[in-house]
């Protein structure tokens, strides 16, 4: 009895210290939840007041003596504008429409720059992962005619399409630059892909099922190549913004990503000029006796598809050679921002070291 009551005063004991520590636990997130609010007030301080300056440096004439100055203030606003985004990636902000609807009200910011580079990371392998099974898939639907496989297909696909437009919903809240198209992509591609998946099993889809297959096979393998690019840019990003990484330089990037551009192109284009040849494909089967709505819904939509997506490619490139100054910037404050970082870090464990 002794024995059990000792043991259980001891764990009391315990539990007081467990007690004084989810306290102070509590204690910090109250003034987490302070500090965000002022630096959100701020942030919006900042900005408002931004505004103002550049209202009235637009009425400024530029002259030979104030030229100088002038180009200055403005490559420092364009350099506080990247602080200031810099910041605003620390802090929580509220879902979007399509995340509300989905997810509610729950809080998905990822507030942690090793976070969010995970959290994209693992994006990119789950499209490889399922656009290596949808390239199964295809396959096996191309050799072989089982309505039940072919069902099953078609509905991966859309939940593969709405799951991608989930978790980009959840990039873009964090900082992600995807362009509003390829977003829209995706929940196009899931409406088709629902369509595709009630489209009857008459002569009209028995003609198109096998171009159709191989338009998947042949984009699975553009998915890989694409997935070899986003990934190594998205690596070569981090590296750029790490304080002791000399290894690469802006130039340096840029050389490379034009390089991955130019060998992903081509590719891009032929898989463009496959879709505008299914859009062609389904016109000349809605003139099939028994063709149904969905062979026009269809068509029209891959010929959506296909000007949408050579429009947004095309429309990268000039995008690229604007890109440098603002890279430069972002890439500055990234390091600044990882130096304060790690001399809080330094301090610290001198702090932790004196008190041994
Ligand atoms: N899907 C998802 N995310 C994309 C994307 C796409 N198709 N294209 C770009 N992004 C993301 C990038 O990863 C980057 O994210 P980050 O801000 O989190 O780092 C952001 O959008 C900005 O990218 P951007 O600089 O505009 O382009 P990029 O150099 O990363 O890629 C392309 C340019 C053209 C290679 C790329 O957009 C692409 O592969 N597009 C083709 C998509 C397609 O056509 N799919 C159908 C296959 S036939």
């Amino acid at each position: 009895m002794t024995e059990v009551f000792d043991e259980w005063d001891e764990l009391n004991a315990d539990f007081k210290e467990l007690e004084t520590v989810n306290k102070t636990y509590l204690k910090h997130l109250e003034d987490l939840t302070g500090h965000q609010k002022k630096c959100q007030e701020q942030i919006k301080h900042q900005k408002y007041r931004m505004n103002i300056v550049v209202k009235k440096l637009d009425k400024i004439k530029k002259t030979k003596e104030n030229e100088k100055e002038l180009s200055e203030l403005q490559n420092n606003i364009l350099k506080r504008k990247a602080q200031i985004n810099e910041v605003e990636q620390t802090l929580p902000k509220e879902n979007g429409l399509y995340l509300k609807i989905i997810l509610g009200n729950v809080n998905v910011s990822i507030l942690n720059k090793e976070d969010k580079f995970k959290y994209k990371d693992e994006y990119e392998k789950f499209k490889l992962i399922l656009s290596g099974i949808c390239f199964v898939m295809a396959v096996l639907n191309y050799f072989i005619h089982f309505r039940a496989l072919e069902l099953s297909y078609i509905f991966l696909l859309v939940w593969y399409y709405c799951t991608l437009t989930i978790r980009e919903s959840i990039l873009k809240l964090n900082g992600s630059r995807i362009k509003g198209w390829w977003r829209f992509h995706h929940f196009f591609s899931t409406v088709a892909a629902g369509i595709l998946l009630i489209w009857p099993d008459n002569s009209t889809w028995m003609a198109f099922r096998h171009q159709f297959a191989l338009f998947n096979i042949y984009l699975s393998v553009v998915q890989f190549l694409q997935f070899r690019y986003q990934r190594g840019a998205l690596y070569r990003l981090k590296a750029l913004g790490e304080r002791h990484n000399m290894d690469i330089t802006i130039e340096g990037f840029h050389s490379w990503m034009f390089r991955g551009l130019s060998f992903l192109y081509p590719f891009l284009f032929a898989g463009y000029m496959f879709t505008l040849y299914n859009a062609y494909t389904l016109y000349l089967l809605s003139y099939y006796p028994d063709a149904t709505w969905h062979v026009r819904v269809l068509c029209a939509m891959f010929c959506i598809l296909f000007l949408g997506n050579t429009a947004t490619a095309i429309g990268v490139i000039p995008s690229k050679f604007n890109e440098k100054v603002k890279l430069q910037y972002k890439i500055m404050s990234e390091r600044l921002s990882n130096q304060l970082l790690n001399r809080d870090n330094d301090d610290q464990q001198e702090l932790e070291k004196k008190e041994h």
